[in-house]
């Protein structure tokens, strides 16, 4: 009886080291699939790089703040312009301001109405970005194309 339960017990305290020597298995189990989930959302979408703004008929009046396509669209005798409404310093959205300047809400800086800076952290002006006519005749912009400051796409296409 003696032997029975020695082996028994044996069996028992196998089968328990067995059992709990898998246990570590869950914790790294659980940092790995949390691992993944961080990686999985921080990995960048792909975003559009071209907007349609729209015909010109139906064209906010200008200068326009166009939040989804992330520019201040404005026009001058020459043709339209766009200026990137992103931060150079580390990317946040900028707002217009009363006075016609640009201000980054989250570190101070304040840029010009043609996108140069006034005050940091940033350092580098706002940049231009390229307009077409598209082929149905909407002007659009395409944020993947930076343009020299001169750039003016006139107002018709014809
Ligand atoms: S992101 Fe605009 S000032 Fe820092």
């Amino acid at each position: 009886m003696q032997l029975h339960d020695a082996k028994l017990a044996e069996i028992s305290r196998r089968t328990f080291l067995k059992t709990v020597g898998w246990i570590w298995a869950i914790p790294v189990w659980m940092m790995l699939r949390q691992i993944a989930q961080f990686i999985g959302q921080s990995l960048p979408v792909p975003s559009p790089m071209v907007f349609a703004l729209g015909m010109p008929q139906s064209l906010p009046s200008l200068p326009a703040h166009i939040e989804r396509a992330r520019i201040f669209l404005q026009k001058d005798d020459e043709g339209y312009y766009a200026l990137d409404n992103v931060c150079t310093h580390l990317g946040c959205l900028i707002h217009p301001q009363p006075d016609g300047t640009f201000a980054c809400p989250c570190h101070g800086s304040r840029y010009t109405a043609d996108g140069q800076v006034i005050r940091g952290p940033a350092v580098r002006p706002l940049p231009y970005l390229e307009l077409h006519w598209d082929n149905v005749g909407q002007l659009a912009v395409d944020r993947s194309k930076k343009v020299a400051a001169t750039f003016r796409l006139p107002a018709t296409n014809a």
